[in-house]
């Protein structure tokens, strides 16, 4: 690797490329040349670095400065002012909300500061491309450590003694799984990385995989050698291209320097790894879908038992692991379970890796210890409601998941806090909602993915979801009744009691979560059939208030079915038996005579 005095991380994730990052990297490599700086600064494109919102975006090292929002002009700058005067150019440094501008370290920034990173401790440091910057730091150290001087029963211990709960959503101790899968007998043995990541608004695993494969392919050797397995699956879904190829890379790199194939590391122990494109049905997620799918048949779950430790992928013991999970791997063999489970909780150890999204200002990645509460999330790391407007609730766990409202933002997020609110920590999506979102909109929203994904083999998800969402379709466009509201909590518990796999029997939360919390709005929309977000479009109308309308034809101009009469330098009227509810006219008018009304 070459040694540069400076090394600029430049952010190549899927959202930092989005906003224009090769341009940017193009333009800084130009001015670089220009400057013939090539000897003394090193230009590294890294995975995502978690503040996706503030793109494309770089941090220059030793100095440790994060800028943001560049352009191709930005990194011109830059590099005549930072690199060659040694002067931060400010214009392109964090802002708080405040307009301040203040840290200059990355370190520093509010988004960062209280983030601990154990899964994703290399993403947005390393060119995952490169295997050397991997083995830099620390990597295939764990897997040199177990191979050489821990028998696999201790390497499972280390793991049970971790504490490490699986971090695909149910939170299983991985210690658990890996013995029992073990015990089982079996001539051959697998195991498996879950990518099949299908939670709407989730991309940790993305991130992971894009950012620093590598980690994965280590933690799934680590695995093998503990339950006796010599072969390894990826199942990625095919929508991850980036990550498909960056893993195709990372496993010849691996085989190349002796960490993946035959006698690794001069030991006995043989083992490989085959990556498993999926075509994005969210049901492949599951565990025994995914194994089906695996082998090539149609990706439905079965009965458990037998549990894949017992019978899994060609019907031996196999363990699925979720990304994140594997990535907690190496740093616990290397640093040990005591320093895991010091971090977070004594139920809930270590860290977990969520997605902000929806209406806060920091949308992105965070990794933090379990147990910090959900207003500091949101609100410290975060940075609060993005609209101006209050933060009405978090939706944690995606479609299985449900609605926390902000009177319960003091809560620890760890598994069983979440739970006991009726939500799930999932995979660690996180959608926040403001006072516009209609709750019963949100969880229409979601049962609509639900009845879509589910794969139709019983009948209780297959036909339950769908009656649920008819009725839900029924209060949001202001003809539910009162006995609707009790046949969804019917509805929803014998789905979740008769359901065959976990997607049946966790659709119905999100409904459940805003009901238990949000009955008043419900009730609205049922009793006075009025939607209190102005959401929900048959329950509300546009009015423009003949006193602040100057008559300046704006409106009218845009209203695409032409709903909208008057003079010019006359108050003007909306007919909504014509108004399609599109809102083109509360956008245009500079005199803030339009608003909604329900009913
Ligand atoms: C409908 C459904 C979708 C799922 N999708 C995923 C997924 O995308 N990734 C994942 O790791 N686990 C997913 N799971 C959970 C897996 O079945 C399994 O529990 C997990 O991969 C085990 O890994 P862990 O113990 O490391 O969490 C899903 C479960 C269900 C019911
Ligand atoms: S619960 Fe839904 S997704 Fe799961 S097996 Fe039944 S129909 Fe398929
Ligand atoms: S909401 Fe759209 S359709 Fe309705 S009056 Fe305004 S512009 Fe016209
Ligand atoms: S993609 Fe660049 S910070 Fe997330």
């Amino acid at each position: 690797m070459p040694l540069a005095a400076t090394t600029i991380l430049i952010c190549a994730g899927g959202a930092c490329i989005s906003a224009g990052e090769e341009t940017v990297k193009q333009a800084l490599e130009k001015e670089i040349q220009k400057y013939a700086l090539n000897d003394v600064v090193r230009v590294v494109e890294t995975g995502c670095m978690g503040a996706c919102s503030l793109g494309p975006l770089m941090v220059i090292y030793p100095e440790g400065v994060f800028y943001q929002k560049l352009t191709p002009q930005a990194a011109r700058k830059i590099v005549e002012e930072h690199l060659l005067k040694g002067r931060i150019v400010k214009e392109y440094l964090y802002k708080m909300p405040t307009g301040e501008v203040i840290p200059e370290a990355v370190e520093k920034l509010p988004f960062f500061a209280k983030q601990v990173k154990i899964a994703t401790r290399n993403v947005g440091y390393i060119d995952p491309m490169n295997i050397e910057e991997y083995i830099a730091r620390d990597g295939y150290f764990a897997l040199g450590k177990v191979l050489k001087e821990m028998s696999p029963e201790q390497v499972i211990e280390e793991i049970k003694k971790s504490g490490l709960r699986g971090r695909g959503g149910a939170g299983f101790p991985t210690g658990l799984k890996w013995e029992l899968t073990r015990k089982s007998k079996g001539e051959r043995k697998y195991i498996v990385c879950n990518a099949d990541e299908g939670d709407p608004g989730a991309f940790m695993d993305r991130s992971v995989l894009e950012g620093d494969p590598h980690t994965i392919l280590e933690a799934m050797a680590i695995g093998g050698y503990a339950i006796g397995a010599n072969q390894g699956y990826i199942y990625v879904r095919a929508e991850y291209p980036l990550a498909i190829e960056r893993l195709n890379i990372a496993i010849s790199q691996a085989k190349e320097f002796g960490f993946l194939g035959e006698n690794i590391m001069g030991s006995n122990f043989n083992f490989d790894i085959e990556i498993r494109i999926g075509a994005g049905a969210f049901v492949c997620g599951e565990e025994t879908a995914l194994i089906a799918s695996i082998e090539g048949k149609r990706g439905q779950p079965r009965v458990k038992p037998p549990y894949p430790a017992q019978s899994g992928v060609w019907g031996c013991p196999t363990v699925i692991n979720n990304v994140e999970t594997f990535a907690c791997i190496p740093p616990i063999i290397i640093k040990g379970a005591d320093w895991f489970k010091n971090i977070g909780t004594e139920k809930s150890p270590g860290t977990k890796v969520f997605a902000l999204a929806g209406k806060i200002t920091n949308t992105g990645l965070v990794e933090v210890p379990m147990g910090i509460t959900l207003k500091e999330l949101l609100y410290e790391i975060g940075g609060g409601s993005s609209t101006g407007k209050k933060i009405k609730a978090v939706q944690t766990g995606g479609p299985s998941g449900g609605c926390i409202p902000s009177e319960y933002f003091d809560t620890p997020v760890d598994y069983e806090s979440l739970q006991k609110l009726g939500a799930i920590m999932g995979s660690g999506g996180m959608i926040v909602m403001d006072e516009d979102d209609c709750m019963v909109d949100v969880a229409r929203f979601f049962l609509e993915f639900t009845v879509d994904e589910s794969c139709g083999k019983c009948t209780p998800c297959r036909e339950g979801t769908r009656q649920m969402l008819k009725i839900l379709n029924k209060i949001t466009s202001g003809e539910g009744t009162e006995e609707d509201l009790e046949e969804l909590e019917h509805l929803a518990s014998v789905i979740k009691d008769t359901s065959l796999c976990g997607l049946g029997q966790t659709a119905p939360n999100p409904v459940l979560s805003t009901l238990r919390y949000y009955r008043k709005e419900y009730e609205a929309h049922v009793k006075e059939k009025r939607c209190p977000s102005l959401k929900c479009k048959q329950l509300i109308r546009y009015v423009i208030d003949a006193a602040k309308c100057v008559g300046c034809t704006a409106c009218a101009r845009v209203c695409p079915v032409n709903a909208i009469s008057g003079e010019v330098r006359k108050a003007h009227r909306i007919d909504n038996e014509i108004c399609i509810r599109c809102g083109s006219c509360i956008e245009v008018c500079r005199f803030g005579a339009i608003s909604k009304v329900s009913p």
